[in-house]
C-alpha cells in the first residue's frame, strides 16, 4: 500500500516510527517496536495461524502467502524471521501478522503488542493528518445526507428503497442517503464550518461563474468507503426522474481513486478471512442485496476492470475467491479479464454465472435458494472459458473449431494445475474428437508457465554479483564491514543490492549497530528490498569472515565498477572529434584505472 513506503520515508530514520492515517497523525516509540518484537516468540505467534513443527534449529509449515500444501515455510526463533523457500515471503513476526490479517504495519504491531501483553501507547503528533479536512467534510456529509432520507422529504426515497427490499436496517448499516433537491444546501453548511480550497478539494461541490453548488442533488446517496471504512466518496442514483446517467459519482479526489478501493471491503474481510472465501461482484447493490440474505463475504468493483493493487488485495482476503459478475455479455466479458488477472498472481478463482442476464441483485430477489446453491456449486475457470470461447462460434465450422481448440489450448497453458489442465484437455479431445496426445504436444513445457510464481531457476549469477551478494551479508552482520564499505566502494553495480546496501549504511548510521530483524521491521512495506534480504540471506555463508575476503569482495566490485566506467569512457573518447576533449577522456581513464590500484 503506498503509504507505506511513505511512511518510511517520513520516519523511522529517527526514534520514532510516524504513522501517516492512522488516527491524525500518531507515532510509536522505535525501541518499543523492538521491544515487543523481542518478547514476542515468532513461533508461538505465527503458530497461532500455521501449523509449525520443529525440524532441525527451525519450525516449518505450510506457507499461507501462495498456494502450497508443501511446508516450504521456516521459521527461525533467535533470528525472529520467517521465510518461505517456494514464495519467497519473509520477515519478522509483524510482517507476517501484517500480510496474514491484511492489516498496516501499525496495526500488526498493536495486535502482537497485544498478544505478548505490552501495553502500547500511540502517541499523538500534535500535526493534522495530510487529508484530515477532507474526511471531515465527508463525516458531515454523510450526517447530512442520512439525516434528510429519514425526514419527510425523504419519503418517496424510502419508498423507492422499501420497494426494492431494502428495510431500514439495511439503509442504516449501509449509511444511505439522500441528497434532496436543493441548489446548494449542503454546499452552505459546508461553508460554515470549512474553507473554500478544502471544499473545492472535497469533488462534493460544482464551482461555477456564480459561485459553489451541491454537486449532488434529488439522488439516493450511497457512502463509498475506503479500506480502513473510512466514507470517501458517493455515488448518487436517480430514483423518481429520468436521467442520462444513472449512477453518478464523486469526482476522484486526494482521498478517492476508484481503482484503489473495493466496494464493502472494511465489512467483508473479516467474515472472509473466517470463512476462506470471498464473493465479488459488480455493483453495490449487489453486495448490499447479498446481505439481505446474510451472506457477508462479498466485495463489488463497481463496474470498473481490476487494477492489480486490487488482485493483491482480493488475494490475500481468502483462499477462495469467487467471481459472480452480472449475467450479461460485459459481465462474462469481465470475469474472463478478473480470471487472467487473478490466475497472474497464483489465484484460481471459482465462477457463477447467472441466467437471463440477470444481475446478482435481481437473481437473489427472483430465488435465493437458487442463488446459494450456486454458491455451492460454483463452475471451474476451464468450464467457463470453454463455454465462454464457444460462444458465437459453431464448432461444426472447421474454421471456428480450429479456432476454438487453438484459443482452448491458451487458456489451458495459463493454469498452473495440473490436474485441471489434463481435465480441461480430456474435455477438449471429448468436444472435438482431435487426438489427446496431439493436444498435449501444444502445452508449453511446464517451466516456463507462470514462472514469476515458481521459485526462479538458479541463474548463473556472475562473480561480480555473487561479490555483491556476500559483502552484503556480512554487511548484515557487521558493523565493521559497513564500515569498509563506506570506505572503499562507491557504489554497488546491482541495482538491487544498491538500494539494499543504501539501507544498511542508513540504518547503520541512525542506530550504530545492525541487526537482521531490526533491519527487516525498517525497510518493512517494501516487499523489493525483502526480497533481496531472502535472496542474500540464501549464500548461507560460514558466520566468520577473514577481512581478506571482504576486501577481495570489495576489490572485485571496484574493479567491475573501473571496468564499466572505462568502457563507457572509451566508447566516449572514440566518439569524440575534438583532440583536446580526446585527450582530456585518455587521462580521465588513466586516471581511473591508477586510482583503482592505489586503493
Ligand atoms: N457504476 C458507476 N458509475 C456509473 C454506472 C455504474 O460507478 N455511471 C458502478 C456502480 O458502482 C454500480 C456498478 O457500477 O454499483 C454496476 O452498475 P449497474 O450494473 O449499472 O448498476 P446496478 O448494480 O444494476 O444498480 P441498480 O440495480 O440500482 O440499477
Ligand atoms: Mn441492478
Amino acid at each position: 500500500m503506498f503509504f507505506c513506503s511513505k511512511k518510511r520515508k517520513l520516519g523511522y530514520k529517527r526514534s520514532i516510527l510516524y504513522i501517516e492515517g492512522y488516527d491524525a497523525m500518531s507515532f510509536i516509540d522505535k525501541e518499543k517496536i523492538a521491544e515487543i518484537r523481542d518478547q514476542a516468540d515468532i513461533v508461538e505467534i505465527i503458530s497461532n495461524y500455521v501449523t509449525l513443527t520443529p525440524r532441525g534449529k527451525n519450525y516449518f509449515g505450510v506457507c499461507p502467502f501462495h498456494d502450497d500444501n508443501n511446508p516450504s515455510m521456516s521459521v527461525n526463533r533467535e533470528k525472529k524471521i520467517y521465510k518461505c523457500f517456494s514464495c519467497g515471503a519473509t520477515g519478522t513476526v509483524f510482517k507476517f501478522v501484517m500480510d496474514f490479517e491484511n492489516i498496516s504495519f501499525v496495526e500488526a504491531i498493536k495486535k502482537v503488542a497485544d498478544m505478548v501483553g505490552i501495553p502500547l501507547d500511540i502517541g499523538k503528533m500534535p500535526k493534522e493528518k495530510n487529508h484530515s479536512k477532507l474526511y471531515e467534510i465527508y463525516d458531515l456529509s454523510l450526517k447530512y445526507y442520512v439525516n434528510n432520507i429519514n425526514t419527510v422529504s425523504g419519503k418517496k426515497a424510502k419508498d423507492y428503497l422499501h420497494n426494492r427490499g431494502l428495510n431500514d436496517e439495511v439503509i442504516k448499516e449501509f449509511q444511505i442517503g439522500l441528497a434532496i433537491n436543493s441548489k446548494d444546501t449542503l454546499t452552505k453548511l459546508l461553508f460554515k464550518k470549512f474553507n473554500k480550497v478544502d471544499i473545492e478539494k472535497s469533488g462534493l461541490v460544482n464551482k461555477s461563474p456564480y459561485g459553489y453548488n451541491d454537486l449532488f442533488y434529488d439522488r439516493i446517496m450511497f457512502p463509498l468507503y475506503d479500506l480502513k471504512g473510512n466514507v470517501i466518496a458517493y455515488s448518487g442514483r436517480i430514483y423518481d426522474r429520468e436521467d442520462n446517467s444513472k449512477y453518478f459519482n464523486t469526482w476522484e479526489t486526494e482521498i478517492f481513486k476508484k481503482g484503489e478501493l473495493l466496494y464493502n471491503y472494511h465489512r467483508a474481510k473479516d467474515i472472509a478471512r473466517k470463512e476462506n472465501q470471498i464473493i465479488i461482484m459488480e455493483g453495490f447493490m449487489d453486495v448490499i442485496r447479498a446481505y439481505t440474505i446474510g451472506i457477508k463475504n462479498v466485495i463489488a468493483t463497481m463496474g470498473t476492470a481490476v487494477t492489480k493493487e486490487q488482485a493483491n488485495l482480493i488475494k490475500k482476503m481468502a483462499k477462495e475467491v469467487i467471481i459472480c459478475f452480472d449475467g450479461d455479455e460485459a459481465g462474462a466479458k469481465a470475469t474472463n479479464s478478473l480470471i487472467d488477472e487473478l490466475i497472474e498472481i497464483g489465484v484460481t478463482p471459482k465462477v457463477i454465472r447467472l441466467e437471463n442476464d440477470m444481475d446478482p441483485d435481481e437473481y437473489i430477489l427472483k430465488d435465493k435458494d437458487a442463488f446459494k446453491n450456486k454458491l455451492k456449486n460454483t463452475m471451474n475457470i476451464m468450464d467457463f472459458k470453454l463455454s465462454y470461447l464457444k460462444q458465437g462460434k459453431n464448432l461444426k465450422n472447421t474454421i471456428d473449431e480450429a479456432k476454438y481448440v487453438n484459443e482452448a489450448i491458451k487458456e489451458v497453458n495459463k493454469i498452473n494445475d495440473d490436474i485441471l489442465k489434463e481435465l480441461t484437455i480430456k474435455k477438449i479431445t471429448e468436444e472435438t474428437g482431435l487426438d489427446e496426445e496431439m493436444l498435449k504436444s501444444k502445452l508449453k513445457p511446464k517451466a516456463i508457465i507462470n514462472n514469476k510464481l515458481k521459485p526462479k531457476p538458479k541463474v548463473k549469477t556472475n562473480k561480480y554479483e555473487t561479490a555483491e551478494r556476500n559483502l552484503i551479508y556480512y554487511m548484515l552482520r557487521s558493523p565493521e564491514v559497513i564500515k569498509m564499505y563506506n570506505a572503499k566502494v562507491t557504489y554497488m553495480p546491482t541495482k538491487e543490492y544498491r538500494l539494499l546496501a543504501r539501507e544498511i549504511k542508513m540504518f547503520f548510521n541512525d542506530n550504530g549497530f545492525i541487526n537482521e530483524a531490526d533491519l527487516i521491521d525498517f525497510v518493512e512495506c517494501d516487499e523489493e528490498l525483502l526480497k533481496t534480504i531472502s535472496k542474500v540471506e540464501e549464500a548461507n555463508l560460514k558466520d566468520e569472515y577473514s577481512l581478506e575476503e571482504i576486501e577481495d569482495y570489495i576489490k572485485m566490485i571496484r574493479d567491475y565498477n573501473v571496468k564499466n566506467e572505462t568502457e563507457r569512457l572509451t566508447k566516449e573518447m572514440k566518439e569524440e572529434l575534438e583532440p583536446l576533449k580526446k585527450a582530456l577522456i585518455a587521462q580521465k581513464i588513466i586516471d581511473l584505472k591508477k586510482e583503482n590500484n592505489n586503493v
